[in-house]
Parts: structure tokens; sequence; C-alpha cells
């Protein structure tokens, strides 16, 4: 693990990379959560035989403390990431975490972390993450459990990093492999959803592109979402996304970005894509935007897109359009303080 005692340059961070050496946990056993521990200690041990090693019982957030124009620390909208935490724990039969700890492990290490939240537009990612820690074999949920957060100095979830407009990426449709079935753990944020996503993420990235962007399941019609972010287009001027449902995960960016829609007076809505309408429209130009978002990557622009044997290349060049360029500035300047947050608690102070 790179544990950083000190800041690097944002552009040398990227994602994921780098921690910061202060862990919060708490273990849960007989029913209860115990007390919150903090420790410069980044390793755990745990048994060879815990459930979450063998049947993946493990659930994690991501959110993000972000550097405020008048140098102050806040988190964005943590108490959502707090309630899908717990959604997660329901659907992976785990116990929910309470809020009022959750908020004090977060505060106490970004209070701690300061010097290692970057500036705009890097911040400091949070990564609160639940595991099964029972040591037996058979198919069934774990007794204890393990609940950690670990805190990561990040810069640009894609290689380029710019700090005014969406970075521009291609993202090939995956005609063979699904990630979420309906029924199943799809819209919980949990390790087995990703591990289902892996080998269409690496066939993608052998072939040029960033990312996968995956269909339903049943008819592999539907566009659902990316293995990591949520997906929009831009429709003759309205903006576009799957609906949820129990296959999706309820991106937080995602829901800002349709509040925020609503409040600069773009036209949008939740319905159902079909890749085959959505082809068609980016070939009659009447689709000119599309693009992926998350806490990670905050938006990134789709400038192409892969599907089948075809090449759907998404306006006139590799820059981001009008709308994700306005929603990325509106979202980012929110984030950052530089404008107010259209409800009072997404920006969470440090204190
Ligand atoms: C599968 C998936 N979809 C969507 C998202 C976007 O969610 P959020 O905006 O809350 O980061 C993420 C990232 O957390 C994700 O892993």
């Amino acid at each position: 693990m790179k544990i950083l005692n000190e800041l690097l340059p944002v552009e040398e961070l990227g994602f994921g990379l780098y921690f910061a050496p202060l862990k919060a946990s708490s273990h849960y056993s007989k029913g209860k959560w115990g007390p919150t521990e903090y420790s410069s200690d980044l390793t755990m041990r745990i048994g060879s035989s815990a459930k979450v090693l063998h049947y993946a019982q493990e659930i994690f957030e991501g959110m993000k403390a972000f550097r405020q124009v008048d140098g102050s620390v806040a988190f964005f909208r943590p108490h959502a990431n707090w309630a899908r935490l717990n959604y997660s724990a329901r659907l992976m039969a785990m116990p929910d975490f309470p809020e009022a700890e959750f908020m004090e492990m977060i505060s106490k290490m970004a209070k701690q972390l300061d010097h290692l939240v970057p500036a705009k537009p890097g911040a400091l990612y949070f990564r609160p993450t639940m595991i099964g820690t029972s040591e037996s074999l058979g198919v069934a949920t774990s007794e204890e459990f393990e609940f950690f957060v670990l805190a990561s100095p990040a810069g640009g979830y894609f290689k380029d990093v710019s700090s005014d407009k969406p970075v521009s990426v291609k993202i090939k449709v995956s005609d063979k492999y699904t990630r979420a079935a309906p029924g199943g753990t799809g819209s919980a944020k949990t390790g087995g959803n990703y591990a289902a996503s892996l080998r269409a993420i690496l066939e993608a990235k052998n072939e040029g592109f960033s990312n996968v962007l995956f269909l339903d399941a049943r008819e592999k019609s539907n566009i659902e979402e990316l293995g990591g972010m949520n997906f929009f287009v831009v429709d003759q001027g309205k903006l576009k996304t799957p609906p949820l449902g129990d296959t999706i995960l309820a991106g937080i960016t995602r829901d800002s970005i349709l509040r925020l829609a609503k409040a600069l007076d773009i036209p949008c809505s939740e319905e159902e894509l079909s890749i085959y309408d959505v082809a068609d429209k980016i070939k009659q130009g009447k689709i000119t935007e599309a693009f992926a978002c998350g806490t990670a990557a905050t938006i990134s622009s789709i400038s192409q897109l892969g599907w089948k044997n075809e090449t759907l290349n998404l306006g006139s060049s590799s820059e981001a359009g009008p709308v994700s360029t306005l929603l990325y500035k509106t979202l980012t300047d929110i984030q950052h303080g530089k404008s107010k947050a259209p409800e009072s608690n997404w920006i969470y102070p440090v204190r």
C-alpha cells in the first residue's frame, strides 16, 4: 500500500493509488457495533475462512471531501452515502451502521487529514467498507462484521485531469456480458457486482476503450449503467437517464445531476433507453451528447460508443458538449463551495 504523509501534485495522484495513514474501524459481534478505533495501521488480520473471502459478503461506499474556495474542507452529500450503505447492508443480509458514528468517523478523519485534501480538481476520497468476518464455511450470513473507512487523496479517475471541463472517454457497449440480473444484487454497492464486470472491462480496455456500458440482462437491449458510473444522454436538448431498478446503482451524482438540471431549466426524464434507438439517434444527429457520472469521475463526456461492429461518434470533436460542460461546472462549483447548493444538507463542513 502506498501511504502518503504529504500531498503529491494532483496530476500524479490518479485514483485510489495512495492512502492516508489513518483508518477508522468498528467491530460488530453479539448484535452490536463496538467502539470506533483509529489507527495508522492499514493492514488487518482476518481468518482464512472469513465469510467475506468465500461468499463475498461485502459492501462499500465512495465519497469525497473537497477543498472549499475559502480553504476549509467539506463533504458532498455524506448522508446519502450513509443511507445507501445501509440499503446495501440490507440487501446483503448485513447489519445497519449507525448514522452518528458514520458521520463522526469521516469527520474526525477529514479533520486530521486536512493536509491530504488536494485542491480542485482533486479531492480526498473516502472508502467506507463492511465485511463479514465470521470464520466458518457454511453458506450463511456472517455473525461478525468489520466496518472500516480508508481515505485516499485522489486526482482524476481517467488519465487526463482538467479543472474546467469533463474528460472525454471512449466506451464499449457490451453485447456479450451483463453485470446484474433482476432480483439480484445489482442495486447494492457490493464487491460481487464489480467482480462480474472485470472481464468485460479488461476486454474493452484491450480494444482501446476506457470502460463498458452494460445492457439489461434479459433482452440485452436497454441501457443500464457503466461498471462504476451512471449514464446520461442529451436527446434533442433533453437530458435522459435510465430509470432506477434492482439492476442499477442509485448514484448520488446521478441524483444530483437530475436535481441540478431541474434548477437550470434543462428538461430531463428518467426513461428506458434502448441501445438500438440511441444508436439511430446518434447517427441522425439527434443525440448530441452522452456522459457517464459518479463520485470518482464526476462527469466524463463520452466521445465514442463502440456497439457491435459500429463506432458511434458523439459531437463533432472529442470536446465535451455544452450540457455536459454546464452540469460539470455547476456540480464542481457546488462541491468546492464556489456556488450555493440547492439543498442545505449537500455540503457538510468538516469541523
Ligand atoms: C456501479 C456504479 N454505478 C454508479 C455509480 C455512481 O454512484 P455515485 O454517483 O454515488 O458515486 C457508481 C460509483 O459509486 C458505481 O459503482
